[in-house]
Formats: structure tokens, sequence, C-alpha cells
């Protein structure tokens, strides 16, 4: 079939994610063709340096020959089977393998396929908990305004991005909403290198009131990704800590964007020298090869549901797709690339190079702030730099970013006037440096007036 017909049929019957389709009259999409390391190819042969890593699942690059095959060893075994009253080995190997890796006392794996559903699961499992433990009125949930948690109804209702959830807001589950860190615009006027997280007030004093009904507290450790990659730092995972610790209430983290290497470290807590009570990760498990998605937690919180089963307190939770072996024979081996190839190690001459543009960004006169945390960095385009004013959203600055950086072979996808790089964190030397030379480019061309 050629480029045109399939686009045709696309418009018929394909509905894009997160997208206004009204906009593929002007800019249908690129149908991929294959993938090789970092880049994306479309079917003419273009292409494109993947510098979100495909809404930052990619970790190695695409058509990975380890990846490919161990996917080919594990559908020549068996592809899927159901996960409850049978297991299976990729399964049980990769639980130990993460209760080893994630930090305090997560021994306790529970599967899912999907970011939003790991989070379900972590908000139900943390509800439940206080149930059986006697303490029913714990039963609403704290977020950050601007967090995000997917889009399902319950990881939505902890989210904050209006844009994703306004309409929704009528359906939503109540809970409570503080304000967050937002280093760019401290209203402290604090540095995030040394401040001492004067922001955590509002959820110090939310807590401290409203604490007999707060089950969890859910937030984005470090970066709020979906926000604008906004970067916060570690004492404020630290505080969290502590004001759980004091008033009963669960820390859940949800490391599904910054989990698996993305900010320096295997996981973000790390930072931060903290453990939560339950933690979601997805995402980079597989490494972007297939849908998985867990929700660890402690064996305090599992043995509140371990009874005789007339006592009712299963986790009466499941997805058909629930540990998928191909997804788990995948996430064994990503984790084998992270120990066999010191990835982390391997990522440093990357990370400084991230910092080397710092200036090379900051003195455009529409660039308001570069910031970065490990394999993660963002520019803030805006209006007025003395001011900090955005660009009104309405002028879609970053879709014109988006627009440009595809004509020259790149892959952005900006968060309004963010400017973001999460590429696989195998990319090279040159690579990164080709990325960073076309958004530096795209953002002179549509700030110029
Ligand atoms: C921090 C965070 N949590 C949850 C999700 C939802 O994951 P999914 O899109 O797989 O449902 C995302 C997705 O971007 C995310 O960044």
């Amino acid at each position: 079939m050629n480029d045109a017909d399939l686009l045709r049929l696309d418009r018929a019957h394909v509905w894009h994610p997160c997208t206004q389709e009204k906009d593929h009259e002007q800019l249908p999409p690129i149908p991929i063709e294959r993938g090789e390391g970092v880049y994306l190819i479309d079917r003419q042969g273009n292409r494109y340096i993947d510098g979100v890593s495909s809404w930052w699942v990619n970790l190695f690059g695409h058509n990975h020959p380890g990846l490919n095959q161990a996917l080919k060893d594990q559908a020549s075994k068996v592809a899927h089977h159901i996960f409850a009253g049978f297991t299976h080995e990729p399964g049980i190997r990769l639980a130990e393998r993460l209760a080893e890796l994630t930090p305090g006392n997560l021994s306790r794996v529970f599967f899912t396929d999907n970011g939003s559903s790991a989070v379900e699961a972590a908000l139900k499992m943390s509800f439940q908990y206080w149930q059986q433990v006697g303490i029913p009125q714990k039963t609403r949930f704290v977020s950050i305004r601007e967090a995000y948690h997917g889009e399902t109804l319950g990881a939505l209702s902890v989210s904050g991005c209006e844009l994703y959830r306004e309409i929704y807001r009528p359906i939503l589950l109540e809970g409570f909403q503080v304000q967050g860190p937002d280093c760019y615009r401290c209203p402290y006027g604090l540095q995030r290198e040394s401040c001492q997280a004067e922001c955590f007030a509002p959820l110090q004093q939310l807590v401290e009131r409203e604490h007999e009904q707060i089950a969890g507290i859910i937030i984005e450790p470090l970066i709020q990704g979906a926000a604008g990659m906004r970067i916060y730092p570690p004492i404020y995972l630290k505080k969290l800590r502590q004001l759980c610790d004091a008033y009963a209430v669960h820390y859940i983290a949800d490391e599904i964007a910054v989990g698996f290497g993305r900010t320096g470290k295997m996981f973000a807590n790390e930072h931060a020298e903290v453990a939560p009570d339950l933690m979601c990760l997805s995402k980079g498990i597989t490494g972007g090869y297939m849908p998985l998605a867990v929700t660890l937690t402690t064996d305090e919180i599992y043995q509140a549901f371990y009874d005789d089963y007339t006592t009712l307190k299963a986790f009466l939770h499941s997805h058909s797709y629930t540990g998928n072996p191909l997804a788990c024979a995948v996430a064994n081996k990503v984790l084998d690339i992270f120990r066999d190839e010191e990835i982390l190690d391997q990522t440093r001459p990357q990370q400084q190079l991230l910092d080397d543009w710092k200036a090379d960004f900051e003195e455009l006169p529409q660039v308001g702030e570069f910031r970065k945390l490990g394999m993660v960095a963002a520019v803030e385009m805006v209006e007025d730099k003395s001011s900090k004013a955005p660009y009104p959203w309405q002028q879609r600055r970053g879709y014109q970013v988006y627009q440009q950086a595809l004509r020259k072979g790149a892959l952005l996808r900006p968060l309004g006037n963010v400017v973001y790089f999460m590429p696989p964190l195998t990319i090279k030397q040159d690579e990164l440096q080709q990325l960073l030379q076309i958004a530096r480019d795209a953002i002179i061309t549509v700030t110029r007036v």
C-alpha cells in the first residue's frame, strides 16, 4: 500500500492518542516502517532521532538485538497465559529482581500492563489497606497541582494538569491538591540547588490538618514530567517521607517516567535516600518493547490482605494481560543490559554534554531556563525573560518546534512552551549533539517573532 492510501485509511479509521485529529489536515501522522538505534525511519527512508524515547519508554534504542532475541525466545515457549492460579519463571524472576533493586523493603510486586493501571492499583491497595487495619476513615489521596499520573479516572483524579482533567472534573474522585515545587518560578525566590524545600509547607500544613482522612500522598519523584519536566530537589522527598511517617500516611512514588535510569540513578528516590510504601513502575521497564507495569509494596501492606478467603480481604484486582510472559522476559533482559553494560556509568558523557549546552540555550532571548537531571533536560521558552511570562498557550510555540524539528530529522514533542529531551540512554554523543542543535535552531526560528 502506498503512503497516500495508508494515510487515507488512517484518517478514516484511526483515533490517535492525545491528539486533536484536525491537526492531521495540515500535518498527517508519519507512517514509520522500522527503527534503528535512536532513529525511527519512515517509509521514504527519512530518519528521526527519537528525542523523547517514544513517550519516555525506550531505553536502549529501537530494534535492539538482545531485546528482540528475548522476545523471540519467550514467544517460542508461550506468549501469554492466565496469571491467577498459574505463574511463570520470567514473572517470578522479574519480581525478585525488582524487589532487590528498588529502594527500601518493597518486596511484593503486583503486575499490570500500563502506567495508569499501576497507579490505580496503588490507590486501591492503599485505600483497602486502611479499611482492613481498622482505620477506615483514611479514604482520600493527596497530590500536587500540575502532577500527572495517567488518564484513567482514578489516576486522573490525582493528576493536576488541568488540560487533561478539567472536563472530567464532575466524575473524578474527591481528594486534596496542594501547590507543589515550581523551582523556575519559585514563589520564595530561592534556588533549587540551595533551598530547603520551603515550598513543602502547604503539603505539611494540609497533612497536619487532615491526616485522619488521608490514605496516601502520590508524587512524581524529582521530575514532574507532563507539567513540563519541572525538576525539584531531593530534600522535598526527604520531608515527604518524614511527614508520611509522622502521620501514618502512605508515600506512593510514581516512578513510571523517572524510573530505570532516567535521572542518573536507577530510581529517583535514591537521590533522596528514601523509600516509598508503594511504588509504580512502567514505561522503561521493558525498554519500550511491551506494555508492562508493576506496583511494588511492602510486606506490611501485603500482610493486611493475607487471610482466609472468607474474610474477603483479598486484593480482587486484575487485568487480562497481567504478568504477560513476553513482557516479563523482555524486562528481565532490560535488567541484564543495565547490569552487564553498566548503562548508568555509560551515560556520564551524555549527561555532561547536556550540561554543556545549558549556556547555549539560556543565551537565547526567549529561553527562560534550561534544567536538567541525569538524562532528562528541558528548555522553557518564555514570552518575557525578565518577568518569566509564558507565551500564551494558544500560540502553540511548542507545536511549532515539533514541526520544525521533524523537518530537520528529530522527534521532539514539547509540553506547552517546554521543549524537552528524554532520549534513549544509549544515545551516542554525536546523535545527542545533533538533537540539541536541531532543537536550538527550531527554538530560534519559532521565537523570532
Ligand atoms: C509519571 C507518570 N505516571 C503515570 C503515567 C501513565 O502511564 P500510561 O501512559 O502508561 O498509562 C505517565 C505517562 O506519561 C507518567 O508520566
